[in-house]
């Protein structure tokens, strides 16, 4: 039988950090060796159930045990450490933290040359059809409007949202030049509606997300498919 892959994840006590923590727990192809989030936890018996497991805090990430390939769902503050830490132990990171400076996405390119990555603003596999889909109206409806309206709860940092930035690029490669809207409101997991529209007529493309349980999945699937491949920058549809 082969080993499980060996997991540590960043951005452990978070949403996102508990969704991949509890789903890692139902495979039996992976097992989560750390847990890393900004501060010493509270409740980090809770987060990392066995002396394997530790908890650690931003100022000790480098202390994490061996492991395969990171999942990082933290915030752009922490993302910089994480990196760091899979060039400087040459594995694998996946990473949907979103808001992150240009220049962070330039140190993530340049990792790519030594180490595998995948960033993604959304790792759902709804999102992946919508952003074909939106390329493909952008393409042929030149001229037309193009708006996109993205819908968060109250907590999420960064606005508009990675993903309807990632969509508003692809419509853009069509042709269209779209503009952004974002309502924080409740507890609303996602939502992103896309809007063609001229006179006369108007194309609505919408995902909604109801469980973030979705992008923890997509990610640990990511994680288990790029463990092991040689360095570059990986696309979700790559590995989907
Ligand atoms: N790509 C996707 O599919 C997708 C889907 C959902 C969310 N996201 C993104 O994923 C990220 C996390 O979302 P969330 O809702 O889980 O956020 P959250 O609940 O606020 O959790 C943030 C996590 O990051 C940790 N963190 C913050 N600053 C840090 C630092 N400087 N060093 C190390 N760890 C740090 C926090 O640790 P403490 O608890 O110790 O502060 C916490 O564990 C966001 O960027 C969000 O937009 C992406």
């Amino acid at each position: 039988m082969t080993e499980p892959l060996r997991v540590l994840v960043h951005g452990a006590s978070g949403r996102m950090g508990r969704a991949l923590l509890r789903l890692a727990g139902e495979r039996d192809d992976l097992v989560v060796v750390a847990a890393a989030g900004r501060s010493p936890s509270a409740d980090a018996p809770d987060l990392a159930r066995t002396p394997a497991a530790p908890y650690l805090a931003a100022a000790d990430l480098t202390d994490a045990p061996p492991f395969q390939v990171a999942i990082d769902f933290s915030l752009p503050a922490g993302f910089d450490a994480v990196l760091g830490l899979c060039q400087q132990r040459g594995v694998a990171l996946v990473s949907g933290t979103t808001g992150l400076q240009p220049a962070q996405h330039a140190a993530l390119d340049r990792a790519a040359a030594d180490i595998p990555v995948l960033w993604s603003a959304n790792f759902s596999l709804g999102i992946a059809i919508l952003s074909e889909l939106v390329e493909r109206a952008a393409a042929a409806l030149r001229g037309w409007d193009c708006d996109i309206v993205e819908a968060h709860h109250t907590r999420k940092l960064d606005a508009p949202s990675g993903t309807a930035l990632a969509l508003g690029a692809l419509a853009e490669q069509g042709g269209a030049q779209p503009r952004y809207a974002s309502v924080r409101a409740g507890d609303i997991v996602g939502e992103h509606l896309v809007q063609f529209a001229t006179a006369g007529e108007r194309i609505e493309l919408v995902h909604r997300a109801t469980d973030r349980d979705i992008f923890a999945r997509g990610a640990l699937h990511a994680a288990a498919s790029l463990a092991g491949r040689p360095a570059g920058a990986y696309r979700l549809r790559d590995l989907f």
